[in-house]
């Protein structure tokens, strides 16, 4: 029996420090596989010995029964919330109101990052999570141990030895945005309540009475801060207790930064507020604490924020305005998207007064209607979207959305395929707004790279007959261009100069220009490596398709249909008879040293942008993919590469590095 529980013990502390691997340090040392078979095996020995099950164990994450409702805990010490300040004269103020009251010329912060979850306490024991609960008012907070035991990275048991006897760490619970998009994907499919975003999904989650489904939910923690400890030292900085909580196994964000005064404090924020959109998980803004906790015990606290503390807001992402209008957009493939007309609102610094509603089902999803009060959001360079109406502030009397059943612009039918959401207008290139689209794409920087041509312009001249297909481009004349709005004389010459330079191209980027349906970038690539000609894609059976790498039906009914139309293999001729020209040939790399290798490429590279090294690796024969799968050969990353990197540590890809990937590239091309 003692050789059994040294056993027992042995796995538990084993699996405790893989998971510390894995969730905090992001570095696991052994293979998933592995991984789960120490805790099937910690699982059979505990299911012949139940005796031996302690709350602590591994096993023990699910498993606990639904809770009727959850019961309170008093906080010994309260969870303060923090002030807030919105611009950098505030955070001026608060760094100027610690100096004078220390009497010092600079403070030392800890800056981190405020990330938008909910705020939960930790309790440990013996290094033994005992107890876990919400903030709740900040006095008392909901009992949420069982659930909180099922988030992978809440350790149940601390790592080392010298951790105080009663520890309370303090951190945020939140759902990575990815996360949150699977879950709401989930619930799409089961037609049930989707989350509004990731912060309400992570209370939602957290806060639910069966840990079983708290289990399934992917939530993480970040801990930023201690509560009570007895029996025990902790050091007297901040940022020191943070890196100790990691040595114990707690996660911490690593963000965090100890900055140097005020101007410190605003270069953090410049930094965090670049990389936002890049980081796997939301954040609101950043948080600055003085580092000192002698000098924090000194400055003390306001009614229910710390002095020595303050939160440096982002603007918002969300806000509520009202939708004015519900227009149909025609799309490059004839589909008709819903768009919001906004009262003009500021969100996140700057004006929004359109939002996407995406298609049909979104709309009866949402129950979104003209008139209606919504929230809108918006997140970096994405198109504004809105979330959810404000049904308490809708008007009687609102009539429910209805798609029309014409083209709002050509007045052809439209039709919804099966399966799909989106409805579509049938007439193709003969409708005007599909024409323009169709033209827009054909002189898009990765199709023909028609510099100088802009959206206003394919619109104008769309719209007074000047061009009707994409060939008309090559016979526009100087004084035709110039008369244009916003023309003169020595821009006509330079769209003439760039329309001749397109001519010379890649028979890839030729056919992506087409436009043709579900073709993207790297579908015309296969096609060009594989047929190495036009004539071949023209008369090219489905059979043949089908038989193409990562040709599925869809994609090759859709080329089929392209080429069936007398006016598509019209518009070809023409273009070459205006003199558009390719290479021929069945592979168009440059070489072929990489031929059989694929690539996927994450993150921000420093020395040249994605496009071009895929470009280069194209070139050498690679095919480079947006997603990474077992078969694929390397993962670059760059900085703030996220869950693609994550992926392919999982599945144990090769990773290489900027540095590396510059070296290796370098090699490859000599
Ligand atoms: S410190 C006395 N640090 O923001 C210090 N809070 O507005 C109290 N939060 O309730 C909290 N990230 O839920 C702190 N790095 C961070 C944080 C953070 C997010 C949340 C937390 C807190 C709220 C206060």
């Amino acid at each position: 029996m003692k050789n059994i529980r040294k056993n027992v013990d042995d796995l538990r502390s084993q699996i405790g420090y893989h998971n510390y691997r894995y969730y905090v340090l992001d570095d696991p040392e052994i293979p998933d596989a592995e991984y789960d078979r120490l805790l099937r095996e910690l699982q059979s020995i505990e299911k012949e010995h139940p005796e031996l099950i302690t709350p602590d164990s591994p096993t023990q994450r699910v498993g606990a029964l639904p809770l009727k409702e959850f019961g309170e805990i008093k906080h010994k010490l309260p969870m303060l919330s923090l002030d807030n300040a919105f611009d950098e004269q505030e955070v001026s103020d608060f760094d100027r109101r610690i100096r004078e009251k220390l009497g010092l010329d600079k403070i030392e912060y800890t800056a981190e990052p405020k990330l938008d979850g909910l705020a939960v306490s930790l309790l440990y024991e013996n290094g033994i999570l005992m107890r876990a609960a919400t903030r709740g008012d900040g006095m008392t907070g909901e009992d949420i141990t069982q659930n909180a035991r099922t988030v992978p990275s809440i350790p149940l048991r601390l790592i080392g030895k010298d951790f105080p006897k009663l520890l309370e760490v303090r951190g945020e619970v939140y759902m990575t945005k990815k996360g949150f998009e699977q879950l709401n994907e989930r619930a799409r499919e089961k037609g049930d309540k989707e989350f509004a975003n990731p912060r309400n999904a992570a209370a939602g989650s957290l806060r639910q009475l069966d840990p079983k489904v708290t289990a399934t939910r992917p939530l993480e923690i970040a801990c930023y801060s201690i509560g009570i400890v007895e029996d025990g030292k902790m050091p007297a900085r901040h940022s020191l207790i943070l890196k100790k909580l990691r040595e114990w196994g707690l996660r911490i964000n690593p963000e965090i930064k100890t900055v140097s005064g005020a101007k410190g404090c605003m270069e953090y924020y410049q930094v965090i507020a670049k990389k936002r959109d890049g980081l796997p998980y939301e954040i609101d803004g950043v948080v600055y604490k003085v580092d000192s906790i002698e000098q924090q015990n000194e400055m003390g606290f306001v009614a229910r924020a710390p002095r020595w503390a303050i939160a440096h807001k982002f603007p918002a992402q969300e806000e509520m305005t009202v939708i004015e209008d519900i227009e149909i957009q025609v799309g490059r493939t004839g589909a008709l998207t819903p768009v919001a007309r906004l009262r003009p609102v500021q969100v996140g610094g700057v004006t929004v007064s359109n939002a996407t509603l995406h298609n049909e089902d979104e709309i009866k999803r949402k129950d979104v209607r003209k008139g209606d009060t919504v929230i809108v959001r918006r997140a970096g360079d994405v198109i504004p979207e809105v979330v959810s109406v404000v049904t308490a502030k809708r008007p009687k009397g609102l009539h429910k959305f209805e798609m029309p059943t014409q083209c709002p612009v050509c007045k052809s039918e439209v039709e919804k395929e099966e399966g799909e959401a989106v409805v579509r207008c049938v007439a193709g290139l003969y409708c005007p707004a599909q024409r323009k689209e169709a033209i827009k794409h054909f002189a898009s920087r990765r199709a023909m790279d028609i510099e100088g041509l802009g959206d206003k312009l394919v619109d104008q001249m769309v719209e007074q007959g000047l061009i009707k297909d994409i060939a008309d481009l090559y016979s526009l004349k100087k004084e035709q261009i110039a008369a244009m709005e916003r023309m003169g004389e020595k821009s006509a010459e330079n769209i003439l100069k760039a329309l001749d330079k397109s001519k010379q191209t890649t028979l890839a980027r030729f056919i992506y220009a087409l436009g043709i349906r579900e073709v993207g970038e790297a579908t015309a690539q296969t096609l060009a490596d594989e047929l190495g000609s036009m004539e071949t894609l023209r008369h090219a059976t489905e059979e043949a398709l089908l038989e193409l790498p990562d040709i599925g039906p869809i994609v090759a009914t859709h080329i089929i249909a392209f080429f069936s139309e007398k006016h598509n293999r019209d518009v070809i001729t023409k273009l070459q008879k205006a003199g558009v020209h390719w290479e021929e040939g069945k592979t168009t790399a440059e070489s072929d040293v990489l031929k059989g290798q694929t690539f996927v490429l994450t993150g921000t590279l420093s020395a040249m942008t994605r496009d071009e090294a895929k470009d280069r690796l194209q070139a050498l024969g690679a095919k480079v993919t947006g997603s990474v799968s077992a078969k694929t050969s390397y993962v670059v990353v760059g900085t703030d590469a996220g869950s693609k990197l994550a992926k392919a540590t999982k599945l144990g890809v090769s990773i290489l590095e900027e540095n590396e990937f510059l070296k290796r590239l370098s090699h490859w091309e000599k």
